[in-house]
């Protein structure tokens, strides 16, 4: 049986003292949950969660990574850096990255195999937009997706975690239903059963709009084994709602 990981993504969300109440509320509210509980924060506020989850049940999280191990990359931060601060999980490939800063899939993957190196789960997210799907595209997008990941990882593929994020999902309010993500899901953990024998064990998340109201639903499916949660996390009352839902 796989534990299931309900992570936030704040996005580029948050302030110190925002955090802090959140966090508190979280920590208040969260009793001995059964899943597995992150928060992906923005960069400057790493070593403040840090310290404001310390000693409880929740992981830190990053949501990017440089693609370089060091040297002149102004702005950029290496996965060196994030282990520093305890950084136990980061994205990659989230769709806003690929779309607003053009990461490629080759990008996604080797910014991948940077977080396994430095000992940080990635979580790399792949997903069809609405023009994909509608054209009968999206097995095909994310099989691509992940294919390039199965690539430069090898056999450290396993380590990874993998999150479905249909673009068109993502902030919209419109969810994809627990059938669609279901087949999606299904489709990835196939994929992973042809490049390594631990992908029974392997974690594939869902995200776009999931919410306090549709949790239960989507977690039920068989291959659904979270979520990566965005304007929900920063509500804690949802977002303990969710974790409440993973069991
Ligand atoms: P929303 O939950 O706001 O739709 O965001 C999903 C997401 O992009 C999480 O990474």
């Amino acid at each position: 049986m796989r534990k299931k990981l309900i992570a936030g993504n704040w996005k580029m969300n948050g302030s110190l003292a925002a955090n802090e109440a959140l966090v508190a509320a979280l920590r208040a509210g969260m009793g001995n949950a059964q899943c597995l509980v992150a928060v992906c924060v923005p960069a400057p506020y790493l070593a403040q969660v840090q310290q404001l989850v310390a000693g409880s049940a929740i992981d830190l999280g990053a949501q990017d990574v440089s693609q370089h191990e060091s040297g002149a990359f102004t702005g950029e931060f290496s996965a060196g850096m994030l282990r520093d601060f305890g950084v136990r999980y980061c994205l990659v490939g989230h769709s806003e990255r690929r779309q607003y800063h053009s990461e490629t899939d080759v990008v996604v993957a080797t910014k991948a195999q940077r977080a396994l190196a430095a000992g940080i789960t990635p979580i790399v997210c792949v997903g069809e937009t609405l023009a994909e799907r509608e054209a009968g595209r999206t097995e095909e997008v994310v099989k691509r997706q992940m294919a390039a990941v199965i690539h430069a990882n090898g056999h450290c593929i396993s380590e990874i975690v993998v999150a479905y994020e249909p673009v068109w999902a993502i902030g919209t309010g419109k969810t994809a239903t627990p059938e669609q993500a279901q087949q999606v899901h299904a489709v990835l953990r196939s994929q992973l059963h042809a490049a390594t024998e631990q992908a029974e064990r392997m974690l594939i998340l869902y995200g776009g709009s999931m919410n306090a109201a549709n949790a239960s639903q989507l977690l039920g499916q068989a291959d659904i084994d979270g979520g990566l949660i965005g304007g929900a996390s920063l509500k804690a009352p949802d977002f303990l709602t969710i974790i409440a839902a993973a069991g």
